[in-house]
């Protein structure tokens, strides 16, 4: 898939672009039936809140190996859809993935994500460039009752911004603090709610501000998320560093797959 000039300079403009039909239907239903899959076992990659069955994140689905590893995303990270617009975004051939994860924000109890950039985390892993961007695959739909995202419209050129561990949340994430938010929202907007159809894509650069809300809706919000870097880009040493599940060490660069590589995948594995 080629994008168009318009649309490469309304991402460099926006920071994201949205594409509200991405995958076919039996694309989907292919990606659930390994999410329900994989979402069973035990390890630690499947990340589960308190006694809860229900995950809150399960990580690395993209990989050959590994308990959750899933032919049929391994598919999906490397289409020409979705790898070849990552090269083409990131202006790079060369890139892997820092990590993928699909986040079940489970009806009722599934919480909020506060305000933050992905590279406020990536730069802790050693990753010198903002050469990055995620993403984000509707498994269902997502509204603004069942914890859509929100973007702030061109808030990844201003950078990285200092954040601070937030842990009064479920996720505990580098956030932004909320002096900074009023400063940048008074700057740059209003939010947009990022909702629709399962099915849906939305790729946003690693320092565009983001943040979900709580699903109050009685159905579970099943996102996939698939953030590439660049391989030049990987990241240094760092002391401590994260589990390869979270800062993958699998700098090979990833090979395009044919466009309907989900549903071979999913055919072989049947
Ligand atoms: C994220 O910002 O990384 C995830 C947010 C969500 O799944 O709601
Ligand atoms: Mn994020």
């Amino acid at each position: 898939m080629q994008l168009t000039p318009a649309q490469i300079a309304q991402y460099d403009r926006d920071g994201y672009l949205h594409f509200p039909e991405f995958f076919t239907a039996a694309e989907v239903e292919a990606m659930r039936r390994e999410v329900g899959r994989v979402s069973e076992i035990d390890t630690e990659m499947v990340v589960r809140e308190g006694t809860s069955r229900v995950p809150k994140i399960m990580f690395r689905m993209h990989e050959t190996d590994g308990a959750t590893a899933s032919p049929v995303f391994n598919a999906a990270v490397r289409l020409p859809r979705t790898l070849g617009v990552a090269q083409q975004l990131l202006r790079d051939d060369d890139l892997y993935l820092h990590h993928t994860k699909v986040n079940i924000k489970a009806a009722i109890e599934g919480s909020i994500w506060p305000w933050h950039q992905d590279y406020g985390s990536w730069f802790n892993d050693g990753i010198e460039r903002p050469t990055m961007l995620t993403m984000m695959v509707g498994l269902d739909a997502s509204k603004e009752m069942n914890g859509c995202l929100y973007f702030i419209p061109g808030t990844h050129v201003i950078g990285r911004v200092d954040p601070y561990f937030d842990t009064s949340t479920a996720y505990k994430v580098w956030s932004l603090t909320p002096t900074d938010m009023k400063r940048i929202i008074g700057e740059y907007g209003e939010p947009v709610a990022i909702t629709g159809k399962p099915g849906s894509l939305t790729v946003f650069d690693c320092n565009l501000v983001h943040a979900s809300g709580h699903n109050l809706s009685v159905q579970d919000r099943w996102q996939a998320y698939f953030c590439y870097n660049t391989v030049a880009n990987r990241p240094r040493d760092v002391e401590k560093p994260r589990p390869d599940y979270v800062r993958s060490r699998n700098w090979k660069p990833l090979e395009t797959v044919a466009d309907d590589g989900i549903l071979q995948a999913a055919m072989a594995t049947a």
